[in-house]
Parts: C-alpha cells; sequence; structure tokens
C-alpha cells in the first residue's frame, strides 16, 4: 500500500475489475470480434453536427462558456423538451453538463446527503451506485423481472420504502433492460412520490428511442411533479454522440441555481465545441435521427424472433437499443457464457452482472452492429449455446 491509498477517503472503495480486464484482454487477441457489449452506436455522429464543430471551431468559439452552458444550447434544449416531452422548462432551469454523467453526479451531490437511501430501477446502470455512495448515501435497488418485460412494480418500490429513503431514480428506458415504465404505472409513481414525499429523478437519455405501441410518458409533466424531479437527459444515445460529451439535466430555476457552483466546480463548462455541434443536433435536419431510430427498430424487430428461434428467453424490450438475454437453458452462469463466448466465438456481449443483478442468468445484447453482423453474431451465439447444453 502506497501513502496515498493508505490515505484514501473511506468513501472510495476497491471495485472489482478482474472480469472486464479478462474480458479485454481476451478480445485484444483476437480479430474478427463482433461487439455487442458497449452502448455506443455504430453509427457515427451526422455529417451536419460534425460540421457546426468545425464551423465553431473556425469561429474561435475555443473559450469558456458560462458554467449551465450557451444560452443557445439552453434555450434550443428547453424548446426541444417541450415539444418531444411536452416539459415546461425554461432556459434558465438547464445545466448542460459532460454528458448525462457528469448531471448524475451533480444531482447526487445537490440532493444526496450521508445517510439517505435512493431507490434505483434495477438491474442498472450502475453509475448510480457509485454517485451515491461517493456522496455517503446508500443505494437500493428496486428490483424487475423478466415475467413484466422488466417493467417496474410500483409494489416493489413501495416495500423498499423507509423512513431514510429521499430519491427514485426512474430510468425509463432502462439500461441494460430496455423496459419502458407504462405511463399507467408512471401516474402511479407519482401519487408514490407525493405520498411519501420523494424527489424523482427522471433519466429520459433513452426517451426518443422507443419502439411503438410502447409510449414514453415524462414524470415532470404531471401535476405537482415538476417541484420534485430533476430531468436527466443526453445527446450520447439518440444522436450518436457519445464521445462528445454533452447531456444536461433540467430542474426548477431555485435548484438550477444552487447547482451551478458545484457544476463550475466539476468542470467548469462542458467543452464549448461539442455544445455548438450539440445545437445543431437539436436545429438541424432530424432525417439521420430518424434513419438511425429507424435501423434499431429494423434490428430489434428481426432479433427478438431469432432469439427465441435460438431456444432464449427475453423481456420484450419497448425501447433503447438493448436486448437483456436469458441464458440460464446453457447451464452457464452469464459470466461465464460471456467470457467463453468471446473467447470460441469471437461475439462480446456484458453479463447482467454488471449492471448490478443479482441473478447469472442474464446477458445484455447491444444491437449497435449493422444487421448482417447481428445475424452472424447470433449464428456464433445459437451454436456455442447448443455446444454448451451438449457439454454440460
Ligand atoms: C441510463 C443511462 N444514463 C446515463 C448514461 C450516461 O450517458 P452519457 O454520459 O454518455 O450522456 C448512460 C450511458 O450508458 C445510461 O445508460
Amino acid at each position: 500500500m502506497s501513502l496515498l491509498t493508505e490515505r484514501l477517503a473511506p468513501r472510495i472503495v476497491e471495485e472489482d475489475g478482474a472480469f472486464r480486464t479478462r474480458m479485454l484482454r481476451i478480445a485484444a487477441g483476437l480479430n474478427d470480434v463482433i461487439a455487442l457489449g458497449r452502448g455506443d452506436s455504430d453509427f457515427h455522429t451526422p455529417a451536419h453536427i460534425v460540421a457546426a464543430a468545425k464551423d465553431a471551431l473556425d469561429a474561435n468559439q475555443h473559450h469558456y462558456t458560462g458554467p449551465t452552458g450557451i444560452l443557445p444550447l439552453r434555450e434550443a434544449i428547453a424548446a426541444n423538451l417541450e415539444d418531444r416531452f411536452g416539459l415546461d422548462y425554461g432556459a434558465d432551469e438547464i445545466v448542460v453538463t459532460a454528458g448525462a454523467q457528469e448531471a448524475i453526479m451533480l444531482t447526487m451531490l445537490g440532493l444526496c446527503s450521508p445517510g439517505d437511501e435512493v431507490l434505483i430501477t434495477s438491474p442498472r446502470f450502475t453509475t448510480y451506485d457509485t454517485a451515491v455512495r461517493l456522496c455517503d448515501g446508500t443505494p437500493v435497488p428496486v428490483p424487475t423481472f423478466e415475467r413484466d418485460d422488466f417493467a417496474l412494480d410500483v409494489g416493489e418500490i413501495e416495500a423498499r420504502i423507509t423512513p431514510r429513503t429521499r430519491m427514485f431514480v426512474l430510468v425509463s428506458p432502462n439500461n441494460p433492460t430496455g423496459a419502458v415504465t407504462p405511463p399507467g404505472v408512471i401516474r402511479e409513481i407519482a401519487d408514490l412520490a407525493v405520498r411519501h414525499d420523494l424527489i424523482i429523478v427522471a433519466d429520459e437519455i433513452y426517451g426518443r428511442l422507443i419502439y411503438p405501441p410502447n409510449e414514453h410518458l415524462s414524470i415532470a409533466t404531471l401535476p405537482g411533479m415538476r417541484e420534485r424531479t430533476v430531468t436527466l437527459n443526453g445527446f450520447s444515445k439518440t444522436y450518436a454522440m457519445t464521445g462528445w460529451r454533452v447531456g444536461y439535466l433540467a430542474a426548477p430555476a431555485d435548484l438550477v441555481e444552487m447547482l451551478t457552483e458545484p457544476r463550475h466546480t466539476l468542470s467548469i463548462n462542458t467543452c464549448t465545441i461539442s455544445q455548438y455541434a450539440a445545437l445543431a443536433a437539436l436545429t438541424g435536419p432530424q432525417d439521420p435521427i430518424e434513419a438511425m431510430i429507424d435501423a434499431y427498430a429494423e434490428r430489434r424487430a428481426w432479433l427478438m424472433p431469432a432469439l427465441t428461434e435460438a431456444g432464449f428467453t427475453y423481456g420484450h424490450p419497448g425501447g433503447a437499443f438493448y436486448i437483456y438475454t436469458n441464458v440460464s437453458s446453457t447451464g452457464l452462469p452469464a459470466p461465464q457464457f460471456c467470457e467463453r463466448l468471446l473467447g470460441e466465438t469471437g461475439v462480446m456481449v456484458f453479463p447482467g452482472t454488471m449492471f448490478g443483478d443479482e441473478s447469472t442468468d442474464y446477458i445484455r445484447i447491444s444491437y449497435l452492429q449493422p444487421l448482417p453482423l447481428i445475424q452472424e453474431a447470433l449464428d456464433r451465439i445459437a451454436s456455442f449455446a447448443a455446444r454448451a447444453l451438449a457439454t454440460s
């Protein structure tokens, strides 16, 4: 132990990175890996967005901006939230952040006090656990189940409420399950929040990636909810802009004012060039974005029956670009399934255990490759599963 690690603050805990490291090592030794692991689109950022960034560079937009972001971007975000989701926020109620990731941390810094319990839709994007722990709070997973297509059940939330419960993190569509919480359940969650005086953190980063007949309802549009909700969103998923690092939170102006100094402390402002790119994403042509969403829909429509035909079950995903697939029929626990699948067939998928799932039955498949590669991957998965079953 070095002098510095001896003095590590108690909030920093050691993570077990061994599994991820092993997967990366296996992948490094292969040359035809089909990557269906990360939540990073195979599509590149649409050209008009890239062009806007180049224009910003040429126009000497190389300086700091205000900590909450450039006004035209905040105005465009507010207008977009209204048009797409019926949300009512002004430009002074938006904080532009370095990805939704930083918005998560900023929200917890602002609202999670030591000892607070924070309920989180689960299996889950585990950044929430880390952010809550870094603020000396306790993450409390609210399980969802394959039998319900991983939809939230209000009874499961209510059963975990204690006098210390402060917040519920509603992620819909969810990562890793793709589950969309239906409008009726969102209304029940709103009633619950009022009854138990909970804050809602509504992570809507996949809110535009919804496959009919599923519907997205933004909880902050419901009566009495705006005042107790922080809405999070970002550009990474909808616009294929993961590397640009632009996200935001939307909340009543008095909270935004209080969060401005901590936001300044984190990174002063989101990369100025990226802010201009994000502005173009909102105000420019939407056809390239619609085309990406159509492609994801086509892949999902192909993949679901193909998985069934290969003998797997899954929760029907209403949104995002993930299918949470049950591999228990192979007899292999998910981490082992993923490691062997990668080593023996070159297909990279992630086990549910990476998303806080206590069950070892599930893998997350991201359908973020062109359809022919997804089809090739499924062939490899199906023959691997048949081999595993034969030798178990
Ligand atoms: C549910 C959820 N929220 C937030 C993020 C963070 O996204 P970004 O920081 O790229 O905007 C992700 C990324 O995978 C996610 O799945």
